[in-house]
């Protein structure tokens, strides 16, 4: 098993949610109204509207939005104590992890009179499976996963999994054969970062640039629909050394068979 998997042992889902998420920070509010956006929008070409989300971590962020558009929602990661964190919310077991400020902040983002309640309510009704995934395998969840998803999102995961660049495009590489052709693989993350810390744990990560973003995509057969990117917006003390944030949606190409 690679080190940075085995450093994933002692991920804490309590301690990442109260040092990077007690509120909707800059950067939050980013990646939240990028998502926002492009679920608002609709993707075109999309036929199905299965959702997966790979590496969702302890969070259910990254799948508000997605749960306007999606009618079924996976959210897959590797550490078990994640799964289970968001098994809770979905659950609404006792003393699950709070995530009223970000409902709230995407409640609003979709107008309408949209409650927070009513989004989670919403949410807790499209995520259907929280299941295992590996992202350095080369089939994240298993051998019978493949093509079967419209639209795959990844926050702040891929770089974070990997120990270099090679590894990096290998895993966006796996992660895109989940993809169905003509589907989107949805990417936001870190530019520049080398690690976060959590409590006394250091976890490393892949200093990515947007070209090393586009490159490993394009490889994938992955092109690039809609790239933004900001300067870093929070505070030094933020435990993280990233100069910048990115949100990417790139389209998987049509094989010349189908
Ligand atoms: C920085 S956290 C991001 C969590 C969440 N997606 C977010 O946006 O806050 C990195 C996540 O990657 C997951 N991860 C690390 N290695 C992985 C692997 N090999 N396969 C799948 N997920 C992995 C971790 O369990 C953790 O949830």
């Amino acid at each position: 098993m690679g080190e940075v998997r085995e450093l994933y042992a002692r991920f804490d889902p309590v301690s990442y949610h109260r040092t990077y998420y007690a509120e909707v920070d800059a950067e939050m509010q980013f990646f939240l109204e990028q998502l926002h956006v492009i679920f608002a929008e609709g993707l075109p070409g999309c036929v199905g509207r299965h959702v997966l989300e790979v590496g969702c971590g302890p969070t259910i962020t990254a799948v508000l939005s997605a749960s306007r558009w999606s009618e079924h929602i996976t959210m897959a990661d590797f550490v078990p104590a994640n799964r289970e964190a968001v098994s809770a919310w979905l659950t609404e077991a006792e003393g699950h992890l709070d995530w009223t400020p970000h409902l709230r902040h995407v409640a609003a983002l979709e107008g309408g009179g949209l409650t927070p309640g009513e989004l989670a309510k919403r949410v807790r009704v499209k995520v259907e499976h929280v299941q295992p995934a590996d992202v350095l395998s080369d089939q994240p969840l298993g051998e019978t996963a493949s093509n079967r998803y419209d639209v795959v999102v990844s926050s702040l995961c891929l770089e974070f999994a990997s120990s270099d660049l090679d590894q990096y495009r290998r895993a966006v590489l796996a992660v895109s054969t989940l993809v169905k052709p003509g589907g989107y693989l949805i990417m936001q993350g870190a530019l520049g970062n080398t690690f976060y810390q959590l409590d006394d744990v250091r976890f490393p990560s892949v200093s990515l640039t947007p070209g090393a973003v586009l490159e490993a995509l394009t490889a994938a057969d992955c092109s690039p629909v809609r790239l933004h990117e900001i300067p870093r917006l929070c505070p030094p003390s933020k435990m993280a050394d990233h100069t910048g944030c990115f949100f990417v949606a790139a389209r998987k190409m049509q094989k010349c068979d189908q």
